[in-house]
This record gives C-alpha cells, structure tokens and sequence, in this order.
C-alpha cells in the first residue's frame, strides 16, 4: 500500500490508486472467500479498504463502478449460482466465561419473565462451515453455503457427492418441505493426510482443516470434492412446512432418525447450571477428539421459548457459543531455522521439542519476521509457551521467564543461509531478502516448485521433494530443464521409489503441458507479485508472449511509455511494474526466459474486454495534451479495449482524439473528414 498522505494525492495518483486498491481488495477477497486462502492479516485487509474509503471521501468524483466499498467480503462471486436462504442463517454471539455464559442465561430469563432456570441443549462447536440443505418430500433437492447469510452458494453438485453425511432421501415421514442445518468439516486425520499429500505435490498447505473442508466443498468441479473426505454434523433448522418437534433435543433426535449424524457428545443439560462442568468435559476431551473443535454451542431447548426470544441483529437470542481458550503447551526452543523462499524473503522457523498441543505432535512453530523474534526476546534454550488456535501452524506466544533461560540474544543472519549472498531489508520492510536470485540454490527450488504447481504448469508426479532431489542431481537447474526430464525418462524409473510406468506418467505430464496458455505461463515464471490475477491482467493487456516479451524490455527503462503504461494499466501499481521492469531487467532472466519459451507452444490470450468494445479495431490517434489520463495510460486503456494506436493521422485513423493545444494533427484529421472527438467524449464513449 502507498503511504502517501491522503491529502497530498494529486488527482491521478488517486485515481492510480483507487485502480489498484479495487484490484488488490477484489484479489484478497477471492483469496479468503472463493480460494479459502487468505494471504494477509485481517487487519491489513481492512487497512486497505479502510484507504479506500478515505480517497473514495476525497474524490468522490473518482468512485469506481467496482468500487470495493459497494460490495460486502462475503458476498458470493463468481463460478456458483446463488441461493437464497428461505430462512436466513444468522451467527452466534460469543461467551468467554462461566459469567458470561450466566449473563446469557439471565438475560434470556429477563426477556420471557421467567424465574426457573432453562433446560439446554449442548453441542460441540465444530469450526468448519455452515450449510443449508433443502429437502422436498423427503428428497435433497438442494444445498448451500451460509454466503453473507441471505443468500449462499450452489454447491448442490459437491454436496451429492457426500452421500455418506448427505442423506439422498429421508428415512421415514417428512415433511413436504424442510430447510436442514449442519456443519461440513473435515477430521484432523484427513486434514492431515491432505496437508502431506499437497506438500509431496509441492502444492499450498491448507492453514487449518476450515479451509481445506470451505476449499473443497466449493470445487467447480464436484470430483475433486468427492476426493476431499468431507464430513457433517446436522444441529439446526431453517424453514419447515410443518413443526418437527416441541424441543431441539426432539429435533435433533428427528435428525438422527432421518439419518444425519449429529455430534455424539451432544447432551440436554436438565439445567443450565449444569454447563460449566459440561464444558469443563468437553474441555478435557478435545485434544483426543478426532476433529477440532473450538468451543460447546448452548441452543435454550424449549423451541416455542426459541420462537419467543427471536433474534438480536445477526444472532439469536436463545443460543450461545462459548468458547475454549486457544491450545497450549511449554516446550524448548531449540533451534531457529532460516527458510528461503521463492523470491528470497527471509522467514525464520522455530525448531522445537516436539510436545502434543491439543492432540497434534507439534516440533515446528512459525516466528512471522525478524522483529518477531526480538519483540519477544527469543533466544535459543528458552522455555516457550506454543498455541495452536485451529491453525496448523502453530505460534510461539511467549517466553517462560521463570525457567532457565537461553544465554544469547539470536542473531538474525544479514547472509542468505543457503547462497552466502548479502540479505538485505529495505527500510519500512518487515522482510530481509536474499539478493542472490538465481544463484541461490533455495529460491531456484522454490521457483521450480512454483513453477510445476497446480495452478501453474500443474505436472503432475513432480513434487516438492522430488524437485529437490532432481535439483541435486544437477538435472534441473532452471524451469526450461523440467522439459528436458523426459530424455531421462530411463534414468528415472531406476530411481528408489520410481518404475517404469511412474517415470513414463511423468513424461507425459510434462509433454501434455508443453502447450500453455499465456497467464498461466506468466504466473508460473514467479515473478514477486505477480500472482494469478495479475497475470491474468497482464496476458489479456499483451494478449501474445512475443508482444508481452517486448514490451517488458522496453519496460525496463524508466520514464519510457511502455513502463508510464504498464504502471497505470488494469490498475497495476507501479510497485508491481517496479518487479517486471526488475525481472525483464536481469539479462540471466530474459535468457532463462527464451530458452523456456524455446521449449513450449504459449497459446494467445483471450481478448476478453475487447470483443464488445466499440472501439475494438479501430485505428485511434491521441492528439494534445490530455487531462485525465497520462498519453501512456490512454494508449494502454485503448489497447486493452482492442483499439490499434498510431502515432500519425491518415486515411486509415478512424478516430482522432484531441486535446488541450492540439496542433497539425487535428488540422489533419478535420481535412480528412475523419471522426475526431474530445477527451470527455472517448470516456464516454470507452467507459459507456
Ligand atoms: S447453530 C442461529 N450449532 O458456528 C444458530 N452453529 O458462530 C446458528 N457452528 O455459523 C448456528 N457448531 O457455522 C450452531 N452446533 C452448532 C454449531 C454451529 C458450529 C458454527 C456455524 C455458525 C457458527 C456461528
């Protein structure tokens, strides 16, 4: 994010970065809500938008159409119909305390002018995620996710390939048509199982089994759920034709009958004064239950009470989730690990006793940054407290300072461990980054596992460790090497763990992926911030690889059109032109570059925008100076809109656009009787 002082913005910075905030917010919404993998903090989520909104209240006059502020996280996108909710799946307000959890009570109590206390109905609260199911006499017709709580995603197709959690037909009566509530997750051993599998592929780790049962539900293609091992509990319901039952313990007992599992542990609590002890049980059993479980949901059993107390904004009245303090252990601390990534960032680990938190062995811990590190004054020997909070990764919350501590303060390395070059933080960066590029060994593996990725060249049988092991063997050195593999197809089913048939299935992934379209080709060279839809904005904007290749170069020149473009292009920040013109600038990258692109067919992008665009094909000349877009910036936005821009007027120009002071070039165009329009007129018409 630029740090600049709102009030200093000039007019085009603002609407430069109103272009990219839209983008970068848009991006990380995909991430959390359709991709189930945030890349950054909620807080620094919401310092984005936050600068939005404040440049949006400076110059309302540049409000996007996609302005980030219309839209609401999440709300459901792109790639599944949506589904209203008959009855809307509203959340939980949270207790922390046995007084909390009393206050709850009293306060429901207050409400319907009782004195006695309420029976309860407890249920483990499972973090996974919601869903509503919609069965019609008796038949799964329809099912979706929670979404923004009115209205969620189809994903039907993915339920039904769960018949072992999603009943196809009701066992016994039902009623003509009911609305069924459940949580879908997946158990600690499938997440785990998963988790190994994707780091043998060299793929993305899921950061807690939530996002890996959220991930797979919400697959495109209902196959890749139904290897997912997705499991549910039923505990709730939304819309009936007729009463189910007079208590929640009845309805769930329905639930049982109709064949749903609902959590076994589930219990009604003859009084409420029976809840502590209840969570003091679940509490003690949870590291040996089979899935996460982050707090007991309290549901008052009396559904016509239920009915009576209603809802207060998005949460009822009548239940209450408490929850259980995150999962810890002490342990020693006993040694700190430098990670190199692929593109050099510095990221220390914490080596530790292994020590079982909460039902999982954990022996690594993540240490965030260098400032970490001193901020809690970890030195090597101490005695730490680790947490696991329904993420994989665990966290070292502090150090226990009443144990024998480590002597030494660590020294953070200003040497990449694996190369020796210098790692060097930019002042205001968090990171420290190992400037040896390519000849660090570290980042070259990184890359290649990038490279081979699923959502890059997607090989399949090549993995994170067999990289590794390619890469000490001296056969893969660079990206363009994976395509060479297949000269050693013979050497490779010699290989401990290879055969004939697994070293030939390899060849054919790599041959079938000689073929590639543009962005993903893009995406894969891992290039720093050019993730997936940035690439995708770049492959559209360039629509070919020669044109991509040879505007990057021109690119590399600061001050040139093409960078003044490539900077205000599809709301592509100049930072992030900044690590093009970097990359394009590095004469080892352009030649690694060529010998890959030697080795593959790179299919043209699609030219999405431009079909539809009144101006695609024409032939546009840009004349005087233009007010509210720089001259790079208007050829760039023409481009993309499938316009072809000269420099000079003739028979051919179609139209001629004119600004402040324009001079022989207007003159022209007016004798030519060719179509000239002013700045505002070509907004218009571009921006319909
Ligand atoms: S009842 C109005 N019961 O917790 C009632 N929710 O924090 C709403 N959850 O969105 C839900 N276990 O995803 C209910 N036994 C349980 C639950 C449960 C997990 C989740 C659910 C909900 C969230 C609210």
């Amino acid at each position: 994010m630029s740090d600049r002082p709102i009030p200093d913005l000039t007019e085009n910075q603002a609407k430069a970065e109103l272009a990219r905030l839209a983008m970068e917010i848009a991006y990380h919404d995909r991430a959390y809500h359709q991709n189930d993998a945030p890349e950054i903090t909620d807080a620094a989520y919401d310092a984005l938008r936050q600068r939005n909104a404040a440049i949006e209240a400076r110059f309302p006059g540049l409000i996007r159409s996609d302005s980030p502020t219309n839209r609401v996280g999440g709300a459901p996108d792109t790639g599944f119909a949506k589904l209203r909710h008959k009855v809307p799946m509203l959340s939980l307000d949270n207790a922390f305390s046995a007084e909390d959890f009393a206050e709850f009570c009293d306060r429901a109590r207050r409400f319907l002018g009782l004195t006695d206390p309420l029976a309860i109905v407890a249920e483990p609260k499972i973090d996974g995620l919601s869903i509503n199911l919609t069965y019609e006499d008796g038949v799964f017709v329809r099912g979706a996710t929670r979404g923004d709580g009115t209205e969620g995603e189809d994903v039907t197709a993915n339920l039904r390939t769960m018949p072992h959690a999603i009943p196809a037909r009701l066992n016994g009566p039902a009623p003509k048509s009911i609305e069924i509530r459940g949580e879908v997750f997946m158990t600690k051993a499938d997440f785990l199982a998963l988790n190994a599998a994707q780091e043998a592929s060299g793929q993305k780790l899921f950061a807690n089994p939530r996002n890996a049962a959220a991930g797979g539900l919400r697959q495109i293609d209902a196959k890749v759920t139904a290897e997912r091992r997705l499991s549910l509990f039923a505990y709730a319901m939304g819309e009936s034709s007729e009463p189910i039952a007079d208590s929640h313990d009845a309805y769930l007992e329905r639930l049982r009958g109709w064949g749903f599992s609902v959590n076994p542990l589930s219990r009604r609590l003859p009084t409420e004064a029976d809840a502590p002890a209840f969570q003091t049980e679940i509490g003690l059993s949870r590291a040996a239950l089979p899935y996460d479980i982050d707090g007991v949901v309290y549901k008052i059993d009396d559904l016509t009470l239920q009915r009576r107390l209603g809802f207060v904004g998005r949460a009822p009245r009548w239940a209450i989730a408490w929850k259980f303090p995150a999962e810890q252990a002490t342990t020693r601390l006993r040694a700190i690990r430098i990670q190199v990534g692929r593109t050099g960032a510095l990221t220390p680990v914490a080596e530790l006793e292994p020590v079982n938190v909460g039902g999982v062995l954990v022996a690594r811990a993540t240490l965030h940054n260098e400032d970490e590190i001193v901020r809690k004054d970890l030195r090597i020997g101490d005695t730490v407290i680790v947490q696991r909070a329904g993420d994989v990764i665990p966290q070292i919350v502090a150090v226990v300072t009443d144990q024998p501590r480590g002597t030494e303060a660590y020294a953070y390395p200003d040497l990449c461990p694996a190369c020796g070059s210098h790692a060097v933080r930019p002042p205001g960066e968090v990171v420290r980054r190992c400037t040896g590029g390519l000849i660090c060994p570290d980042q070259r593996v990184e890359r290649l596992i990038h490279f081979v990725s699923r959502n890059a060249f997607d090989i399949d049988g090549l993995g994170g460790k067999t990289i590794q092991e390619f890469y000490a063997e001296g056969w893969l050195h660079g990206p363009a090497d994976v395509f060479r593999l297949p000269e050693r197809e013979a050497e490779i089913a010699t290989r401990e763990g290879w055969g004939k048939l697994s070293a030939a299935n390899l060849s054919r992934a790599i041959r079938t992926r000689q073929t590639i379209a543009l962005e993903r080709f893009i995406f894969a060279l891992g290039i720093r911030r050019i993730g997936e839809s940035n690439a995708k904005l770049l492959a559209r904007h360039y629509s070919s690889f020669a044109n991509w290749r040879e505007q990057m170069l021109k690119a590399t020149t600061i001050g040139s059109d093409e960078r003044l473009a490539l900077g205000s292009i599809l709301g592509i920040g100049s930072a992030i032109a900044e690590e093009l013109a970097d990359f394009f600038g590095e004469a080892r990258n352009v030649a690694a570059l060529d010998e890959l692109a030697a080795a593959l067919t790179i299919e043209d992008a699609a030219q999405a925008e431009a079909a539809d665009s009144p101006v695609a094909g024409k032939v546009v000349v840009f004349t005087g100076t233009l007010e509210t877009m720089t001259r790079p910036e208007a050829k760039a936005r023409a481009e993309s809109l499938g316009a072809k821009v000269t420099d000079s007027v003739s028979k051919k120009t179609d139209i001629v656009v004119v600004g402040a002071d324009a001079g022989s070039k207007a003159r022209k165009a007016a004798e030519l009787g060719i179509r000239t329009l002013t700045e505002a007129e070509w907004r218009a018409l571009i921006d319909g």
